[in-house]
């Protein structure tokens, strides 16, 4: 069971039916495996795939990704949506997603844990040069290049929640120097944070090895543009496991061509699927992977919803809740 604070003296919330609850899934291409995992989880709970609702006043909470707008059609007693995705831009780009409704963002550690790894198997392939030796290799060339420890490479994680928080404590006991860019002031063991538009510039100055981990909000789009990645460190590298929309890509190939950028990890893209034609796919010093690079793991990902369910159920506040205004 997960453990969160209690609320102290704040008005009880009124609670979804004890006995009858209904879940709308509008999955991912794993609807087996959620029906399975819920069944596991929460037996008493009704589950639905859209678009087979049944009687639609029935459903009180929905579990999405990516809805299409006709999805709420009639949904006039959900309580509650839940995010399949760490990011929720594909629900709050929806035109008719409820404005009222209390979003939960998934936090389960099978995906936190996801993230972690993609992001240090590339900070380490960039520390280690293993791109270079990859291409030494091929073409049977014998050359030891200099290596510098952990201690000497400055790691930035750009977004300090969930995920970029995980990420940090994992790069502080490989021994990196890490530092923290996040929207606001905060303080984050162990990361020097840096805050607000003022501040970033310093972050990405002393960045050797940049990781995005942000969300796509209006303030966060195309932050990685000319101007910002002219700030890295001459030979930095760029991870980009947050969204597409965080980076121009005509002006990332621009710094991967004529500097400051050495290489770049992406998982994620202007558009997806990346098109056929995009000079990313043979780019040299870059890697491409196909939004991969964390996947929501439904037997944990259900144990965490019955879980925020049954907290809930107490009186208590919903957990992780999105804050629509600020978009994430
Ligand atoms: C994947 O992109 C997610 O938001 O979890």
């Amino acid at each position: 069971m997960h453990e969160w604070p209690k609320a102290q003296g704040r008005e009880k919330q009124p609670m979804l039916k004890a006995n009858h609850a209904v879940m709308l899934l509008k999955t991912d291409a794993r609807d087996q495996a959620w029906i399975d995992a819920f069944s596991d989880a929460m037996p008493e709970l009704e589950v639905r795939l859209w678009p087979e609702t049944g009687d639609t006043s029935e459903i009180n909470c929905a579990l999405l990704w990516c809805p299409p707008p006709e999805l709420f059609d009639g949904l006039d007693n959900l309580e509650v949506i839940f995010s399949i995705g760490a990011g929720v831009d594909s629900l709050l780009t929806c035109p008719t997603l409820p404005a009222h409704l209390p979003i939960v963002r998934m936090v389960e550690p099978e995906l936190t844990a996801g993230m972690v790894e993609f992001c240090l198997f590339h900070v380490l392939r960039f520390h280690r040069l293993m791109h270079r030796f990859e291409t030494q290799q091929a073409e049977r060339h014998w050359e030891e290049l200099p290596q510098v420890p952990a201690t000497g490479v400055t790691v930035g994680v750009m977004g300090l929640g969930v995920l970029g928080q995980a990420l940090a404590r994992q790069l502080s006991a490989l021994r990196y120097r890490v530092i923290g860019y996040r929207r606001g002031p905060g303080a984050v063991d162990g990361v020097e944070v840096f805050h607000g538009e003022d501040e970033l510039e310093a972050f990405m100055r002393r960045s050797m090895i940049l990781a995005l981990l942000m969300p796509s909000t209006p303030e966060t789009n195309r932050i990685i543009n000319r101007e910002t990645l002219r700030w890295l460190p001459v030979d930095a590298y760029l991870i980009n496991a947050g969204r597409g929309d965080l980076v121009n890509e005509q002006e990332l190939i621009e710094a991967l061509d004529a500097g400051p950028l050495a290489g770049a990890a992406l998982d994620v893209f202007e558009t997806e699927p990346l098109p056929q034609a995009s000079a990313l796919w043979s780019h040299p010093g870059v890697y491409v992977t196909p939004h991969i690079a964390s996947i929501t793991h439904p037997p944990t990902a259900c144990r965490y919803i019955v879980d925020t369910i049954r907290y809930y159920r107490q009186g208590e506040p919903w957990p992780h809740l999105v804050e629509i205004d600020r978009g994430y």
